[in-house]
């Protein structure tokens, strides 16, 4: 491992993009502190570190979205000063956020169009864009339809179109902030696929990422940032997924779960051949049937799109059920709203959580009694207890490792792993029945998986029965007793976690499966 520095760019040749001594304050927080990095051309750049860590905050201000307070940003080793994007991708530097700024009924063209300087004749010639988003398309292997609708597009295609509109600006170096914490593992190896030929043209990728194995397969070299500062750098073929984690968080991370074999007891969630409606009609769940036990951790596997968010939805109460029935908890639950569901001891961590998991308006304590601070002790005869309110949040807050440890800030101005750390918090931080979490862990660090996932296991073994759907096939094969894949719909195969393997549910996943309609449980 050698120290960062970028001042003298070590023998690698010049920076194309050069950061020197950026600090970057919020209020009380340094979000970056005297940070050091450059990029040369044709590289591909990793930034890993733990929630909060300044990953995002130095990314932003390398693409001129947020003003540092001090330190210099060089371009070709000439320092600029970026006020705006705009300022940013006229010197060369694009970026492809996570959520993408698309306009929805607008085509694949028509948004890279948009942006653009009107020609002369004060029009946008849209042939001559769609021309170019094939052009480009084409030469960097990736398919894309210039007259297809952006809201048809699954989040994948999304991304290619935001990183076309990039590159058709001109971008020599690409920043990608957690491109892969929304897409399938096949669509990975297709954006990482992308990402090499940009590089092998010439053009820098920065990368951001919390899945380690991804990191060691893409990037040239990886730089590690820890509370604000750059803490090292090292080479892929120089690191294992354990000592990244070790760097990243300053002590050894348990990559896998340890835990005893389950106890099942009574079947806490039973579906009988549920139906569930898609967004756009048709059955997105078609004939479900399986039980969730206390004290058992059933996992669902399946390539994104085969229903599980449907199935989430609906067993939490934001979906309708269709067709069948739905039991939690002994209750027949199809008919029952989010709060009578909630009364049972039924917890969600929601797949979207700027949608459903979060108010970013307020504060850290109040997002964090969102499903209760209508409860003693949290009101007492319809009163808030504002005390008695931070003093949970608090204790919340230093147990969950929430950063910054400040229960009064809005929500809004965390990180986005801190954020996903509210919402894990406050839904497994009461006496939970059933526990049903999509994506626990998506954007979240290497440290705060695992103590999240023990947190699962904990819940598990004081006898909730928790329903865990992931796209991290690791995730599963850690943390399920039981994996369930589901493929078009439906359940077609079960596989005890003790006997799962990658190849073995990634067929199941693939359709290869035979069609179980029933999975006896
Ligand atoms: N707009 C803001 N207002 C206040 N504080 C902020 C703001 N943006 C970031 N911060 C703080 O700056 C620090 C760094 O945040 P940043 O988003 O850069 O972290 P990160 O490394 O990208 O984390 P993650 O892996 O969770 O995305 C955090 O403590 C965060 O709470
Ligand atoms: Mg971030």
């Amino acid at each position: 491992m050698s120290a960062t520095d970028p001042a003298g760019a070590g023998g690698g040749g010049p920076w194309l993009l050069e950061a020197r001594h950026l600090t970057k304050r919020y209020g009380a927080v340094i979000a970056n502190r005297d940070v050091s990095f450059g990029v040369r051309p044709g590289e591909i750049v990793a930034l890993l570190g733990e929630n909060g860590a300044g990953k995002s905050t130095l990314v932003n201000v390398l693409y001129g979205m947020t003003a540092p307070d001090g330190g210099t940003l060089l371009v070709d080793g000439q320092p600029v000063r970026l006020r705006s994007p705009r300022d940013a991708l006229a010197r060369g530097i694009g970026m492809v956020h996570q959520h993408f700024m698309l306009v929805p009924p607008f085509t694949v063209a028509e948004n890279v169009a948009l942006g653009h300087e009107p020609s002369r004749h004060g029009a946008i010639d849209l042939a001559t864009v769609e021309g170019r988003v094939v052009a480009l398309a084409a030469r960097f292997g990736m398919e894309v339809d210039p007259h297809a609708v952006i809201r048809d597009l699954s989040v994948g295609q999304q991304q290619r179109v935001e990183i076309i509109k990039a590159l058709d600006r001109g971008a020599r170096v690409l920043i990608l902030d957690e491109p892969t914490a929304v897409l399938t593992p096949q669509e990975t190896e297709g954006l990482f696929h992308v990402l090499r030929g940009l590089a092998a043209g010439g053009t820098s990728v920065v990368f951001i990422s919390h899945k380690l194995g991804e990191v060691l397969d893409i990037a040239d070299r990886i730089v590690v940032m820890r509370r604000g500062e750059v803490v090292g750098e090292v080479s892929p073929a120089d690191a294992t997924p354990e000592s990244l984690a070790a760097m990243m968080v300053g002590r050894e991370v348990l990559l896998r779960v340890e835990k005893a074999p389950a106890t099942p007891g009574e079947a806490m969630v039973v579906l009988r051949d549920v139906q569930v409606a898609g967004d756009r009609g048709g059955r997105a769940v078609d004939g479900v049937t399986f039980e969730v036990r206390a004290g058992e951790i059933v996992g669902i596997a399946g390539v994104q799109g085969n229903g599980q968010t449907e199935l989430v939805e609906a067993i939490a109460g934001l979906r309708p059920v269709a067709g069948g029935s739905l039991w939690l908890c002994g209750v027949e639950a199809q008919r029952l709203g989010v709060r009578a569901r909630a009364a049972l001891g039924l917890a969600h961590v929601p797949e979207d959580r700027q949608r459903h998991g979060l108010v970013l308006p307020f504060s850290v304590a109040d997002n964090l009694v969102l499903n209760r601070y209508h409860l003693a002790p949290l009101a007492i005869r319809g009163v808030r207890q504002a005390r008695a309110i931070l003093d949970l949040a608090r204790n919340l807050v230093a147990r969950f490792d929430i950063r910054p440890p400040i229960a009064e800030v809005p929500v809004q101005a965390l990180s986005g792993g801190n954020k996903q750390k509210v919402i894990v918090a406050r839904e497994l931080s009461h006496d939970v029945r059933v526990l049903v979490a999509a994506q626990p862990t998506r954007g979240v660090d290497v440290g705060s998986i695992e103590f999240i996932h023990r947190s699962l296991v904990a819940a598990r073994d004081a006898g909730a029965a928790v329903l865990v759907v992931s796209a991290e096939l690791d995730e599963l094969m850690s943390l399920a007793d039981r994996v369930l894949v589901m493929f078009r719909g439906r359940v077609v195969g079960e596989v005890a976690g003790s006997e799962a393997t990658r190849e073995g549910i990634g067929l199941l996943m693939a359709g290869g499966g035979r069609q179980l309609g029933d999975v006896e449980t």
